[in-house]
């Protein structure tokens, strides 16, 4: 087999990339280690920024988007007795998009089958051979059966778990990595959200979130202890301690009700430099994680895309290689910047095990200067909707 492209792993990023090029003539396969329900079964963040949204309708996926999805303009911000609003509008003119990433998924997906493009799910045994030539090729088992794929570029989109990163040779990669000492309790329910906009809750029991799918479906979490687990928390349990960490005045309007899933996630921040190696790019969990605070993940995966693809577009279009060449280097710069927006938003939100009196101080205190200061609330808008590419 030959194609142009080979994108490994089936998450939302090699999807967005295939989509792309296949809008520009360019042939990729993708193969996902998992079953396609499997895939649309993992549930994720739910907040798109403009980037992200722009991408969707370059890739010709967006009408979904366009109906279903809810723009917001603001983010609500409760700590102690005190709730403000950060006005992403009149901040910079740009709203988000709240919208599931499964149903993002399960969108390029749909128009993946629609184009017929070649798509292998339970593949095992992935090997990226000749990565650092000018001849790639890549190598998997499909029904146990080897097969063989030779290419010009392979896209490791195979997420935190996947392959493609440990490719590239140990002396060529730096890994940087946080473990936070907490995880996100969530559930999604069929109720209406408690308010119309996110709310993001510093409390005395720990941190809270309050998030949406649509006007009747919820997504909550809370702060949990990672040795903790779903069984020990009924519905009611849960409901409870979420209307604890928010005020009052927000709490006495939640609708409750039975919750449709439940689960613990970690926290980490991870970015592994380069984002290159040869003719094998690196984009989305393969390269970096976020903390969940501020849905960055899905966020940053998307303008790693943006640019290879817009390397890949002068490469296929012009022949021009200055796009891939600089491809590492631009897709870390904006890749920091999420990152270092993501751990400033969890470390000013939760409640850490060995956090001193000083260090409350320090929190309430950076939260009343983002409460009370135009231009620290501009500073988290612009990096809330998202930095421009
Ligand atoms: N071979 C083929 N596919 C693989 C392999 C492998 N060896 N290893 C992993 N995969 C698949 C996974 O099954 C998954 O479907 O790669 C896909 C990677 O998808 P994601 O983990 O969703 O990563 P990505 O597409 O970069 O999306 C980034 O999604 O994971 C969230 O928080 C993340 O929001 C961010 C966004
Ligand atoms: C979500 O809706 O799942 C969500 C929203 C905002 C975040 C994190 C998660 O910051």
């Amino acid at each position: 087999m030959r194609t142009q492209v080979v994108i490994i792993g089936g998450g939302p990023s090699g999807l967005l990339l295939g989509q792309l090029l296949h809008r520009i003539g360019v042939e990729a396969v993708v193969l996902e280690r998992q079953t396609r329900d499997y895939v649309l079964s993992r549930i994720r963040a739910g907040v798109l920024e403009r980037g992200m949204v722009e991408l969707m309708a370059t890739a010709g996926v967006d009408a979904r988007l366009k109906e279903e999805g809810l723009p917001h303009d603001g983010t609500l911000i409760s700590y102690r007795e005190e709730i403000f609003r950060i006005d992403f509008a009149k901040h910079t003119g740009t709203p988000v998009m709240v919208y599931g990433q499964t149903e993002v998924t399960r969108d390029l997906y749909e128009a993946r089958e629609n184009i017929g493009a070649e798509t292998y799910f339970e593949v095992e045994d992935v090997e990226i051979e000749g990565a650092n030539t000018d001849r790639p090729s890549v190598h998997f088992t499909k029904d146990g059966t080897r097969h063989q794929i030779a290419c010009d570029f392979i896209a490791g989109c195979d997420g935190f778990h996947g392959i493609s990163r440990r490719t590239i040779p140990e002396e060529v990669r730096t890994e940087y990595e946080k473990v936070y000492p907490f995880g996100w309790l969530g559930i999604i329910s069929e109720t209406p959200p408690v308010n119309h906009e996110l709310i993001y809750a510093n409390s005395d029991r720990g941190f809270a979130l309050c998030s949406m799918r649509s006007m009747t479906r919820s997504r909550y979490y809370i702060q949990c202890s990672m040795a903790d687990s779903v069984d020990n928390w009924s519905d009611d349990q849960f409901w409870t301690e979420l209307k604890r960490r928010l005020p009052q005045s927000l709490s006495n309007d939640m609708v409750t009700g039975p919750s449709v899933e439940k689960s613990i996630a970690p926290l980490r921040s991870f970015v592994t430099e380069p984002m290159r190696w040869g003719r094998l790019f690196l984009c989305g969990d393969a390269a970096h994680i976020v903390p969940p605070t501020g849905a960055k993940g899905l966020n940053t995966a998307a303008s790693d895309v943006h640019y290879l693809f817009e390397g890949l577009k002068s490469w296929y279009g012009d022949g021009d290689a200055a796009g891939l060449d600089g491809y590492s280097e631009k897709a870390l710069a904006r890749v920091w910047k999420a990152e270092r927006f993501s751990w400033w938003f969890s470390t000013l939100m939760h409640r850490f095990p060995d956090q001193s009196e000083f260090d409350l101080r320090m929190q309430w205190a950076e939260l009343d200067f983002l409460r009370s200061n135009e231009a620290a609330q501009k500073a988290m808008a612009e990096n809330y909707v998202g930095l421009p590419y």
